[in-house]
């Protein structure tokens, strides 16, 4: 059975898997003609083809064909799937989005008219603006799940840049699916595109030999379109919950670096969901409250100014620890019994009075507070870190070869601190 071919050779049994999915499809499609895929779970699917000269007009309608059968398989409605396309090839081609039609008939209608452009392959401006124009929160439902099939039969322009675009989107919640068609395609550039690109084998990774295979994928990849969950928020705990502090060390690390920190923290914050219901609060710690400011007056004489100066410097994450720890996750301000407590730390550097700052962390972490370090470089000590990091190391850091790219690490990131627990 050669349905779908992944990119990856596929291990005995993950092809069993597929096999008996494959059969359930089908005995779904044999003895529930009524029943669409999804139960009507609602979903924002937008179908993204390649439009490109490499490919002949016969096989651009075959794409066109695809879609529709495809679409057969779900309930277009308003309240149910919506469907969106684009075509691209040096540019993006927007055709229809989500809100045009209510219904499939219109969808059909409207597969029929669309012109294939011709041009070159540049896919990352077409996964950008697909992005910006049709899932912002004007265009897709919040709550939904959000879904990009992208269809191509070669290379783009640039496959980095390709990459990072999927990543992007990906990041602010769509599931991309990329199906290859043809002896062409760049398997590489797949994985980009896919969700669950850091998988040896993505399940959203399709690959085809020719037009003419494409139908052959239209039932799994309408299953596993609706296997997917709404994106828009991760979830941080058994409860939903996370209360979560990063620390920020003001004093220990420069202001341009502090600035990359806190744009790390922004983009997190902006992948999480700190709406009304609040499932998620963040907090932020300096080493340097107020109370530890030095004041004019503090001091007179130089060498009592040095030494505290040297003291606030030295003592400066055991303390930050302390106030997160008693202050920090105190009912008082914000805490909730119930909530998953999180630290995250940022490391650079060796740690400075490091058993004292370990003896700080054990508490916390006797107290069911869980540590996440973020090493950025190669300057810091392993064992230090895994010793200050929560147990099950591995799940508990992440590292960032340098500060430049600390921004690209953001959804990994959410994705190991909302699935660690
Ligand atoms: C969508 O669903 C809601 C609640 O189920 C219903 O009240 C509403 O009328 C539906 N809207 C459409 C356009 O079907
Ligand atoms: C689809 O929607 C259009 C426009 O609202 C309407 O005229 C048409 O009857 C609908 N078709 C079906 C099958 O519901
Ligand atoms: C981080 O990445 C996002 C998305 O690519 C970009 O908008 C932002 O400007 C970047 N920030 C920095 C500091 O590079």
């Amino acid at each position: 059975m050669n349905l779908c071919s992944y990119s990856q050779k596929m291990k005995p049994y993950t092809s069993i898997v597929h096999t008996i999915f494959l059969l359930l499809a089908g005995l779904k499609l044999l003895s529930a003609q009524e029943t669409y895929y999804c139960g009507g779970k609602p979903a924002d699917v937008y179908f993204l083809l390649d439009s490109s000269t490499s490919i002949w007009f016969v096989d651009f309608a075959k794409q066109i064909k695809f879609v529709e059968n495809m679409i057969e398989l779900f309930e277009v409605a308003p309240n149910k799937t919506r469907i969106g396309l684009g075509t691209f090839s040096n540019s993006f081609y927007p055709q229809f989005s989500f809100k045009d039609y209510t219904n499939k008939t219109q969808v059909i209608g409207a597969l029929k008219s669309i012109r294939q452009n011709y041009g070159g392959t540049n896919t990352a401006k077409a996964i950008k603006e697909m992005r910006e124009r049709e899932f912002n929160p004007l265009g897709a439902r919040q709550d939904v799940a959000h879904i990009a099939i992208i269809l191509t039969d070669g290379k783009s322009w640039s496959l980095s840049k390709t990459a990072e675009e999927a990543k992007i989107a990906k990041e602010k919640g769509v599931y991309m699916f990329a199906v290859g068609i043809g002896s062409n395609v760049d398997l590489k550039e797949l994985k980009g595109i896919a969700s669950e690109s850091n998988k040896k084998e993505s399940q959203f990774v399709f690959h085809v030999e020719n037009f003419d295979a494409l139908d052959s994928i239209k039932e799994i990849l309408a299953i596993q379109t609706c296997e997917v969950v709404p994106n828009d928020q991760y979830r941080c705990g058994a409860s939903g919950q996370a209360d979560m502090i990063f620390l920020l060390d003001r004093l220990v690390m420069a202001p341009s670096r502090i600035q990359l920190i806190k744009d790390f923290i922004a983009r997190t914050a902006d992948l999480l969901d700190m709406g009304p219901n609040n499932p998620v609060r963040i907090g932020v710690f300096t080493d340097c409250p107020d109370s530890e400011d030095i004041y004019l007056n503090d001091h007179n004489d130089k060498y009592s100014f040095i030494k505290e100066l040297k003291v606030t410097k030295d003592k400066s994450r055991i303390h930050t620890l302390r106030r997160v720890h008693r202050v920090g996750f105190s009912k008082n301000n914000g805490a909730r019994t119930e909530a998953r407590k999180l630290v995250i730390l940022f490391v650079d550097s060796p740690l400075i009075d490091a058993k004292k700052v370990l003896l700080e962390a054990m508490k916390m972490k006797l107290s069911d507070i869980e540590i996440f370090v973020v090493t950025i470089g190669n300057e810091y000590l392993e064992k230090e870190m895994s010793r200050l990091a929560s147990r099950k190391v591995k799940e508990h850091t992440i590292r960032v070869p340098s500060y430049s790219e600390l921004n690209d690490s953001v959804a990994n990131f959410v994705n190991l601190i909302c699935e660690s627990k």
